[in-house]
């Protein structure tokens, strides 16, 4: 016997039904129980060539050692996120490559340490201090709206929607009317799945349908920001569109495909991840109205409840890697070439590492979670979501004297970036 862990049937299925991941609870049982029994676990498909089996890592070690070992745990050539066959093909065939948008996310070195490098500076938080005011004036306007519809709203819809997006959408250069275009450009490339998010009405895609859904909005987001970078070649300013636009490599400029997927990995990864965090922290804080109180007190503890917000929520729920050679991980074989899912939900409710996970604990400490990644790929927009999402809370806590649950919330189905998709709450102005 080879003493490998395979997991098959019910329990893998759950690993990569989108429809799993909008039942938390469940979701978080099934990974307790895999990280118990195989920590390190390869997932086979049910039927033959439906998915190429990907090793499953559960535990936050295990994770943390993969996203800081970039040499032997590649991005390339393998999806970052997991797909289907039938998508690599067609990705394969539509573009030449396994993946449709070439991106940060997709490169390695040599080649993702100089494109890093071309926006690092920017979003850094020296740089980040001059969109503060902004900012500030961008929550209180947020919350004011909030307050003048309510009591009773939709959080999602209302604020940590629009909130996060329209940050987004100006460090890019997009004017405001064309909002609602990239919303819905980012939930389906992301939310595919998701009925609602996507706007496909469909509950269950296939594979096929989904990929057809994600190569649409690849196109629609690449013509837009074509537009938006000859733009700013003209009439450079000081945002980050403008750095992508102008950026050289080599001395030369970024070849077309490497542009449109700069403008697209910023234009999506920032904003439904910030919502969900977002989202995440308000809910927790409407079933504890003492925390809320206690905060609102002293504004001391809210970089604690950022920060839980984040690893309550993960909302980046996964990314791929693929081993560049043989290697043990957690008492198994890894093989040169195998594809391995790091599952940052299940890692950042590892209580190995986090005491009595899934409370919502705004004392955390330490709190050295992993739902931006680490290593080389560590989310470039880590301080940026901090920043905006401090700045909200500061304009929620300002404004709101209490907050509680005004019916049920809803999560989306996905795999990839997850969250809560609804929030009804009901708040009273200060
Ligand atoms: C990468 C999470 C907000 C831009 C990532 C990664 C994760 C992540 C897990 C991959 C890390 C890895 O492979 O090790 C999140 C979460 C956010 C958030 C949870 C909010 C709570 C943002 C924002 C921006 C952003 C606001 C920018 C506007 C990026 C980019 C990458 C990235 C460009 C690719 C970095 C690379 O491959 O070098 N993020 N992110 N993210 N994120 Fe974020």
């Amino acid at each position: 016997m080879s003493g490998e862990a395979v997991l098959t049937g019910d329990l893998a299925r759950r690993v990569i039904d989108p429809h799993a991941y909008a039942a938390w609870g469940g979701l978080l049982d099934t990974f307790d129980h895999i990280r118990d029994t195989m920590p390190v676990a390869k997932v086979e498909p049910d039927a033959p060539g439906l998915f190429d089996p990907f090793w499953l890592v559960t535990r936050y070690d295990d994770v943390m050692r993969i996203s800081k070992d970039n040499a032997t745990f590649l991005n390339n050539p393998r999806p970052v996120v997991f797909s289907f066959n039938q998508a690599i093909e067609f990705s394969r065939a539509a573009t030449g490559s396994n993946m449709l948008v070439d991106s940060l996310v997709v490169f390695d070195a040599p080649i993702h340490p100089k494109y890093r490098k071309l926006t690092q500076e920017w979003f850094m938080p020296r740089n980040l201090a001059q969109l503060e005011d902004e900012l500030r004036a961008l929550a209180a306007r947020t919350v004011d709206r909030m307050i003048e519809q309510g009591p009773e709203l939709d959080f999602v819809k209302q604020v940590s929607g629009p909130y996060p997006l329209r940050v987004v959408m100006q460090i890019l250069g997009v004017p405001p009317e064309d909002e609602p275009r990239m919303q819905m450009l980012t939930q389906q490339l992301f939310g595919g799945q998701d009925k609602d998010l996507s706007g496909s009405g469909m509950d269950r895609m296939t594979p096929e349908q989904v990929v057809q859904l994600v190569a649409g909005a690849v196109r629609n987001f690449e013509d837009y920001f074509a537009g938006i970078a000859e733009d700013r070649r003209r009439n450079p300013t000081d945002d980050v569109a403008s750095v992508i636009a102008n950026a050289l490599v080599d001395g030369q400029p970024l070849p077309p495909r490497d542009m449109a997927g700069y403008y697209i990995i910023v234009a999506t990864a920032g904003h439904d991840t910030t919502s969900a965090s977002t989202a995440g922290a308000m809910q927790a804080l409407a079933h504890d109205p003492e925390q809320w109180a206690r905060v609102r007190a002293d504004r001391s503890l809210l970089p604690g409840i950022v920060e839980e917000a984040i690893r309550w929520t993960t909302p980046v729920q996964h990314f791929m890697r693929t081993a560049a050679e043989d290697v043990e991980l957690g008492g198994q074989q890894v093989k040169a070439g195998d594809w391995l899912m790091m599952n940052y939900v299940a890692a950042n409710h590892d209580p190995a590492q986090f005491p009595d996970p899934r409370r919502f604990d705004a004392a955390r400490s330490p709190n050295r979670h992993l739902a931006f990644g680490a290593g080389a790929h560590q989310c470039l927009g880590l301080h940026l979501a901090r920043l905006e999402m401090k700045i909200l809370f500061e304009a929620l806590l300002d404004r709101v004297a209490a907050v509680e649950p005004a019916g049920d919330a809803q999560r989306a189905s996905s795999t990839f970036v997850g969250g809560l998709k609804t929030l009804p709450l009901r708040v009273r102005a200060a």
